[in-house]
C-alpha cells in the first residue's frame, strides 16, 4: 500500500503480532459482544495499523472508532481508512490540513462470481475490462477501486453511492485507476466542492488486489 498513497500520507500494514494487540476502551466499546474471533482479529489489526499510522505522523495515541454505520471515527485532524482481507491487514492516516481524503481496499486476486460482477460492472466498464491483458482478474481490480471511491467519498460527503454511481476506467500499465462519480450524486451531494472523479493506484501481486486513492484539499 505504501507505493500507493503519497509521502504526506502514513501507512501502516499488519504484522503477526498486530491481530492479537490492544484495542482502546473507546474501540472495544465498538465490537460486538457477539463479534466471532475472525472479526476481533480483523477490527484489532486494523485498530493497531491506525496508530501505527498516527504515530508516524507524530499524532498521540487516540482512539478509532467505530460509527453506527461502521465508518471509522478518526481523531479531530485526521482522516484516514482502513482495510482486511484473509492474512492481510493495514491502515493509512494523513492530516486533513494535507489530504482532504484518503481510501484503500484489499480484496483477494481471484474472479468475481458472475452474479457479483453483474452488480459491480457497468456494460461500459465490461466493454473496456475485455480489451485488457489476460491474466488479472480485472472486474476484482475495479471492485476494489470502487471500494475505495467510496471509502473516499462517503466521509467527506456522507451520503451513499452505488456501484454503477462511479465509472471507472484502469490504466493496466500505469496501475493508475480515474473514477468518475455520476453527477445526479455529485449535484445532490450536502457540500462544498464535491469530488467529480476520484483518481488511485492499484497493484496486483501476493495474490491480493490492492487499491488506494487520496482526494487533494480543493
Ligand atoms: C464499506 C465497504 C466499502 C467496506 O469494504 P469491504 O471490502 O467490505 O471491507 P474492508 O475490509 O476493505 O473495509 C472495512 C473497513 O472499511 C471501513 N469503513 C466502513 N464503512 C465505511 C465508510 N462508510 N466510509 C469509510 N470507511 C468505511 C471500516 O474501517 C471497516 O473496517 P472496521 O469495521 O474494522 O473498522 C463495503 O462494505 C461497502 O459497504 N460497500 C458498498 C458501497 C460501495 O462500495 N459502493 C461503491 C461505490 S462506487
Amino acid at each position: 500500500m505504501r507505493d500507493l498513497l503519497p509521502p504526506e500520507v502514513a501507512v501502516a500494514v499488519a504484522g503477526p503480532h498486530d491481530w492479537n494487540g490492544q484495542l482502546l476502551a473507546a474501540e472495544l466499546a465498538c465490537l460486538s459482544e457477539r463479534a466471532v474471533e475472525s472479526r476481533r482479529r480483523d477490527f484489532t489489526a486494523g485498530r493497531v495499523c491506525a496508530r501505527r499510522a498516527m504515530a508516524t505522523l507524530g499524532l498521540p495515541p487516540a482512539p478509532v472508532p467505530s460509527a453506527d454505520d461502521r465508518a471509522p471515527v478518526w481523531p479531530a485532524g485526521v482522516v484516514g481508512t482502513i482495510t482486511h482481507t484473509r492474512g492481510y491487514c493495514a491502515a493509512a492516516a494523513a492530516r486533513s490540513t494535507a489530504v482532504r481524503s484518503v481510501g484503500m481496499d484489499a480484496e483477494q486476486h481471484r474472479p468475481l462470481n458472475p452474479g457479483v460482477r453483474r452488480m459491480i460492472c457497468l456494460p461500459e466498464e465490461e466493454e473496456r475490462l475485455a480489451a485488457l491483458p489476460a491474466g488479472i482478474s480485472w472486474a476484482a481490480v475495479l471492485f476494489s477501486a470502487k471500494e475505495t471511491v467510496y471509502k473516499v467519498w462517503h466521509p467527506v460527503v456522507g451520503t451513499w453511492l452505488d456501484f454503477a454511481d462511479a465509472l471507472v476506467a484502469l490504466d493496466p500499465d500505469a496501475g493508475t485507476f480515474t473514477a468518475r462519480i455520476a453527477p445526479a450524486r455529485v449535484d445532490a451531494a450536502p457540500v462544498d466542492a464535491p469530488p467529480r472523479t476520484v483518481s488511485g493506484r492499484f497493484v496486483v501481486a501476493d495474490g491480493l488486489v490492492r487499491t488506494a486513492a487520496v482526494l487533494p484539499q480543493p
